[in-house]
């Protein structure tokens, strides 16, 4: 089980590297448009730099073309100009969109199909041969699905048809959220700055700390 950093702030994503417990960097076009405007690919590259220098950890790219034809021809675009061997490309889940996931897969370019809310789309994703597949955990919450269910039901898929391909669990919102998904069928979370400081948090925690140092405090002369 792993923990992926969701988003495309640069000081974030150096921020939440220094801890030692990401393993990989996801964006989305709304991730960007938080950031400065700016050059796609200037930007982009500022990431993958640093994920060079951090074990060439994988990087998430999502295209921004609107039909499947465009999207393909961008992801090669992005592909080549990135030159990352690490890189994955973003594909969103649809019935055209799976050919250009397995078109992408053929050439041996690393897909995470996304936007994902059932296991169908999910295990139809990981057959074209997507390397990741993401499941919208908080956006399917929305809409009062069961995300924790389609997580179990596409592990035992991925796991029973021994395919190469990882379940991302995505739009993480609180805490508790990144446990449960792990514990149930992701193989990654992939969580913002905000989520991954709030894993460390529990009032109990302060108020012991406090304790300690005051009963300490007035014990040393
Ligand atoms: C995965 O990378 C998704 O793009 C992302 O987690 C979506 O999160 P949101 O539902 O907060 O937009």
């Amino acid at each position: 089980m792993k923990l992926f950093v969701d988003t495309a702030n640069l000081s974030e994503i150096q921020n939440v590297l220094e801890t030692g417990t990401i393993s990989g960097i996801t964006t989305n076009p709304s991730l960007l448009a938080k950031e400065p405007k700016g050059d796609f690919f200037v930007h982009i590259e500022k990431i993958v730099n640093i994920c060079r220098n951090s074990d060439n950890m994988p990087l998430s790219v999502e295209v921004f073309a609107k039909d499947a034809k465009n999207m393909y021809e961008q992801a090669l675009e992005i592909y080549d100009r990135l030159e990352y061997s690490n890189l994955n490309i973003k594909i969103p889940i649809g019935y055209e969109e799976i050919k250009v996931v397995n078109l992408l897969a053929n050439r041996g370019i690393d897909v995470n199909c996304t936007c994902c809310f059932t296991a169908s789309q999910l295990e139809l994703a990981a057959l074209a041969g997507a390397r990741y597949v993401s499941l919208f955990y908080n956006r399917l919450l929305d809409v009062q699905g069961n995300p924790l269910k389609v997580l179990r039901k596409t592990n035992k898929f991925i796991d029973t048809n021994d395919l190469n391909c990882e379940i991302i669990a995505g739009s993480i919102r609180k805490a508790y959220d990144v446990s449960s998904a792990w514990n149930s069928g992701a193989h990654i979370v992939t969580a913002g700055y905000k989520v991954i400081t709030e894993m460390t948090k529990h009032y109990q925690t302060d108020n012991s700390v406090q304790g300690f140092l005051s009963d300490f405090e007035g014990w040393i002369e």
